[in-house]
């Protein structure tokens, strides 16, 4: 796996330098919401929003939802769907205070979708947190609330995000040698 990677974009400390701060962020943000559900959004988000929940003190449910754009060796977005059976989120979220939390934003279709089928349900109040965001017009046009790290336009993998499901156990988020990329599309 090690041989795969170019580069390091973002090491392990940094990542948990900045959560540090976004997570005290949150926190002031949410202290006051007194029913708070986490929605991650799977696969990507496992291992930021399992860092991030441990950052939070604050009373919450946790409810996945699961969103699918980029199948198997893709590496752009083929439009994003709910999958129906991995959507744990309730029909109707009245008077609570949900915040999504994905991986990162690229086209915006996901967290768009995601924004769009839990307004929906009603829920008080409605925020987004991502890891990444791509420096790209459609990303940056996307409204989300809380961003860990820009990062320039390059398919990134680790800390939870993959290509053809691997490298999500990386605890680095790094670029790809452009072979391995290459030989699986
Ligand atoms: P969007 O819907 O185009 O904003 O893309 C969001 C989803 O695409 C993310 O949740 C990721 O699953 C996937 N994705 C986008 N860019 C990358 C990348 O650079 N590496 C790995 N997955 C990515
Ligand atoms: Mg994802």
């Amino acid at each position: 796996m090690q041989a795969d990677i170019q580069s390091v974009l973002i090491d392990r400390a940094a990542i948990a330098q900045r959560l540090d701060q976004m997570s005290r962020q949150i926190v002031a943000d949410l202290h006051g919401a007194a029913d708070l559900t986490l929605v991650p959004i799977l696969t990507g988000s496992i291992i930021f929003v399992s860092d991030l929940i441990r950052r939070i003190p604050l009373k919450m449910r946790i409810r996945v939802m699961s969103v699918t754009s980029y199948p198997g060796t893709a590496t752009t977005s083929r439009g994003a769907a709910v999958e129906a059976a991995l959507d744990k989120v309730p029909q109707s979220l009245a008077g609570q205070h949900v915040l999504v939390v994905d991986d990162i934003l690229d086209s915006g279709g996901t967290l768009r979708l995601v924004v769009d089928t839990l307004r929906r349900r009603g829920p008080a109040d409605l925020r987004t947190c991502v890891l990444l965001r791509k420096q790209i017009p459609s990303a940056v046009a996307t409204p989300v609330d809380y961003v860990a790290f820009d990062i320039p336009d390059h398919f990134v993998v680790g800390y939870g995000l993959d290509y053809d499901d691997y490298y999500r156990n990386l605890p680095d988020i790094c670029t790809l040698r452009p072979e391995v990329v290459r030989a699986g599309s």
